[in-house]
Parts: structure tokens; sequence; C-alpha cells
């Protein structure tokens, strides 16, 4: 200590002795440092370090997926959400981690690419921590918060996709299956689905099953489900969210079923809408209801105060009468003079965009694609966009001139639904029944569909989002 003052000796002795003392204590205080001791930061990411980080980092991000966090790993790869949380089975990540199609569908090649693969100890780790909500080191499910969110039945699997309005991102499944965990015997065929005014609950037709179910829209999870007889097809909120209407898509039943939505049971039946009543559409004021008779070829104009029902055929004079038209869909104009209606067509017939004059009884034919289905208008009204199932396009109507203006080639295979936000992108469900334009393997599991993004801006598909089985209603909350 030469050089040093005396004191100075002192005082570093007397750190040195307290530092000896304190030992045991300072260990203590730094095991009360939070640490990571979420199953996440425990169990999972040195499985990612160990086998994965090589070629998924920052640096070096294989498929722009990166493995070196929790945050990373949730924003997906170029192909979209890698984890579904709850559903290891449907999360693409795990589909690359084995070759057992009794744990999910097998996604080769097998990761890690080249390398030995992980121990069964190692895939049941991430299997779990998947099942268990995929949760962060403080508990955070993926996307609890998230408010903004785009709901898509997929039909054939009992589920209903959620998508992250932000990122764009896969971020749920919901469970509509009778039994729960996705049991698809038998199958309850989620249809349709809406989001009431208030943005608090969402709706789902299980068309299959003859019922509707409540959800709420915050948590996703189920308020309470109301029989409504055979085939539920579409559903409408009354403008106060008080009433539902839901259409009876079925030839023996002819009607629609008006339901209390705060206690979810059935409150009065709609006189005879023959046949087959499909689409639904509401006047802004609440009165006048219009439903789509599938198997009729007209419109049904029912008068919610008297009860009185007014009818519109969709037949122009000299048109074929062997000819079918199958509307499916129909909305107001957004000066509520018209009606937009979508006709199925049938094998003599393509289909196409039908436009009646509630006047003057006017019909006008717009040519679309094949097989039209479901439309939605842009933010400012100015353009009506149709989904073409059998041509897998797109159709974009100008609203005032009645003319289409752009044809947006392949969204998908056989596109359904089709719902615009606020800020101008459309979601299209694509069936997917024929065929699949994705990357996830259909192999031991169920057949894969998509839902696309389209940017009304540039009119082109911005994104992809892959899901389930029969990608058919979409709705938005926002
Ligand atoms: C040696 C490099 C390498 C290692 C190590 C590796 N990967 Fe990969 N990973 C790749 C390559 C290359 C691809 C693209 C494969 C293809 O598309 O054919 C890929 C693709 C993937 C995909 C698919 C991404 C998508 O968009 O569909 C996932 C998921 C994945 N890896 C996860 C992992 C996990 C988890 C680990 C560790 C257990 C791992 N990888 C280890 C190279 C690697």
């Amino acid at each position: 200590m030469q050089g040093l003052p005396s004191h100075r000796v002192k005082v570093v002795k007397i750190i040195l002795f307290a530092a000896v003392l304190c030992l045991p204590s300072c260990k203590e205080e730094v095991s009360k440092v939070p640490e990571p001791v979420g199953e996440f930061e425990r169990n999972v990411q040195p499985i990612f370090n160990r086998h994965c980080v090589e070629c998924h980092s920052p640096r070096n991000a294989v498929r722009r997926l990166v493995l070196d966090s929790w945050e990373s790993l949730l924003m997906g790869s170029e192909n979209g959400a890698m984890i579904v949380p709850f559903y290891p089975k449907f999360s693409h990540l795990f589909q690359h981690l084995h070759t057992d199609t009794t744990l999910s569908p097998v996604a080769p090649p097998l990761m890690p690419i080249g390398r030995n693969p992980l121990s069964r100890e190692e895939v049941m780790t991430i299997y779990n921590w998947i099942q268990n909500g995929a949760r962060s080191r403080d508990g955070k499910v993926p996307f609890e918060d998230s408010y903004s969110k785009i709901y898509v039945t997929n039909q054939a699997a009992d589920l209903v996709a959620v998508i992250d309005k932000r990122t764009g991102l896969l971020m749920r499944y919901v469970d509509v299956s009778a039994q729960g965990g996705i049991s698809q015997n038998p199958l309850q065929s989620p249809h349709y689905v809406t989001v009431s005014n208030n943005k608090k609950y969402w709706y789902v037709s299980l068309i299959a099953k003859g019922e509707v179910w409540k959800f709420d829209a915050e948590t996703d999870t189920l308020v309470a489900k109301v029989s409504v007889g055979s085939s539920p097809a579409h559903i409408l909120c009354s403008p106060d969210d008080s009433t539902l209407y839901v259409s009876n898509f079925s030839a023996s039943v002819n009607r629609i079923t008006m339901v209390d939505a705060t206690t979810m049971t059935v409150k009065q039946t709609s006189p005879p809408i023959n046949t087959a009543p499909h689409g639904l559409a509401l006047s802004r004021n609440g009165r006048w209801l219009y439903a789509t008779a599938f198997e009729s070829d007209r419109i049904f104009e029912l008068d919610l105060e008297t009860f009185s029902v007014r009818q519109f055929p969709l037949r122009r004079s000299g048109e074929p009468s062997t000819r079918n038209y199958r509307p499916y869909q129909v909305m107001l104009s957004p000066d509520e003079k018209k009606l937009f209606v979508t006709c199925n067509g049938d094998a003599t017939f393509d289909g196409d965009l039908r436009i009646i004059d509630l006047e003057t009884l006017d019909i006008k034919a717009v040519q679309v694609g094949k097989y039209p289905i479901l439309m939605d208008y842009t933010p400012d009204k100015s353009r009506l966009y149709v989904a073409n199932r059998n041509s897998n396009s797109v159709s974009v109507v100008n609203v005032q001139s009645e003319v289409v203006v752009a044809t947006i080639e392949n969204v998908g295979v056989q596109p359904h639904g089709l719902a615009i936000s606020s800020d101008g992108l459309v979601y299209v469900s694509n069936e997917s029944l024929i065929g699949f334009v994705g990357h996830h393997p259909t192999d031991g599991g169920l057949r894969a569909g998509t839902s696309a993004i389209i940017d009304t801006r540039t009119n082109q598909v911005i994104k992809v989002v892959e899901m389930l089985s029969f990608p058919a209603g979409v709705a938005i909350r926002e």
C-alpha cells in the first residue's frame, strides 16, 4: 500500500472486510434481481440458442425468421406467423421440428436443417409452451392486448381464425367445435361472422349445427349460444345492437330468425321468405330488412314495423326463364335507393352483379367475375369490391357509374368473404377447396386455406395469411 495515505488504506480494508462479511447477503441480493424465470427463457430459448440461432439470427435471418427472443419469434417469418398460441398442432414452426404426424402435420425440411433433430423432450418442451399460450417471461400471451382484429371463419375446421390488424399476422384460432379441442365430428361449420356496432361482441353462425354463438370481442371467449333453427347463414345486428337478424338458408324453414342479442333467445320469426333466404341487408334506420331468396331468384323486403313483405324479381325481360340467378348477398347503395345483389349463377350462367332501383324497379346487370359471393364498400363508398369465387379474382365496381373499373387477379383459390377496413385494406377469404397457394403442409392434417390482404390504393395483394380449411365469412373489429 505504498504511497497511499494511511486513511485510504483503512478505507480499503473496511471495504474488503465489509465485502467478505456481506457475501451471503449480497448473493441473496443478486438472486432478488428479476431473472428470466418464465418458461420461455428457462426452457425454450435455450433450445433455439443451441440449435437454431446460427441460421435464424438478426444478422443471418433465413426466411426472415429470427429466433433470438420471444418478441422476434412472435413476428414470424416472411411467410407470416410461425406460432399460434394454444395451438402447437397448427403452429408452422412446430411442424418443422419433428416427423411424428400424430403430433401435428409435418413441414419439410426438418429443422435444424442438416443437423441432428431435436430430442423428443425438446420437441415436447416447445409443444407444451405453445399449448400453454406461448407466454412471455411475464406470462403475457402474444397479441393479448390487440384491439383491431379480423375474424375469418374456417368452415371445415370448426375454428375462427383471428388476424392481428396492426401486423397482419394470424394471432389466434377460436374453437367453435362440438366437443372442444378441435373435434370435427360432427362438423358445426362456422359460416358467417359479424362484429356488433359497439365492437364489444362478435357472432358466428354454425350453419351445420343450427346455432349462433356470441363471443366477447376483447378476450375472444364464448359468452352464449342460441339455437336458431336449420342452416343459419348471415347475421346482422340492429343499429342499437339489441337484435340479431339471422337468415335460415333452408328451403324447408324459409325465414329470418330474430334473436334478442342480450339474452341470446329467439324473439320472433319473420313471415315466409320463399325460398332459402341467405344474404341480408338493413337500412340505416333499422326499419327495412332485405333478404336474398337464393332458390327463387327474388329479393324480399321486410318492413320490420308492420312485418309486411315486398318482393323484387331479378330477371330482366328477355332473359331465359331456365336460368337460375341464385342471389347470394345483398347491400344497399350508399343513398339507399338501390340494391346491389351478387348472383352466383348456375350451369348455364356465370352469375353477375345485379343492381335494382327500388323506385323504378329497373334491373341492371354488371358483368363481374364468375360466381360472385361477398362484397363491401371502400371507406368513402365510391367503390364496391366483389369476391368472384370461380375466377379467383376480385372486381372493383365504381358505385356512381356502375361499371367495373379494375379486376384483381390471382387473389387466391376460390375467394369467398370480403370486408374492407377503415384504412382501405380489403380482407378476402379464399375457400381453397380445390387448391392452395401457401406453403403449409396439407399432409397429415387439415387442408389449409388463405386470406389475402389487398390495398385499395394500388389494388395489389400485399399479404397472404395462411389458415385452416375453408375460409369463408370475414368481419373486421376496429
Ligand atoms: C443450418 C441452418 C439452419 C438451422 C440451424 C435452422 N434452420 Fe430453420 N431454416 C433454414 C433454412 C435454409 C430454411 C428454409 C427451408 C426451405 O424453405 O426449404 C429454414 C426454414 C425454417 C422455418 C420455416 C420458415 C417459413 O417461413 O416457413 C422454420 C419455422 C424454421 N426454419 C425453424 C427453425 C428452428 C426452430 C430451428 C432450430 C430447431 C432451425 N430452424 C434451425 C436453416 C436453418
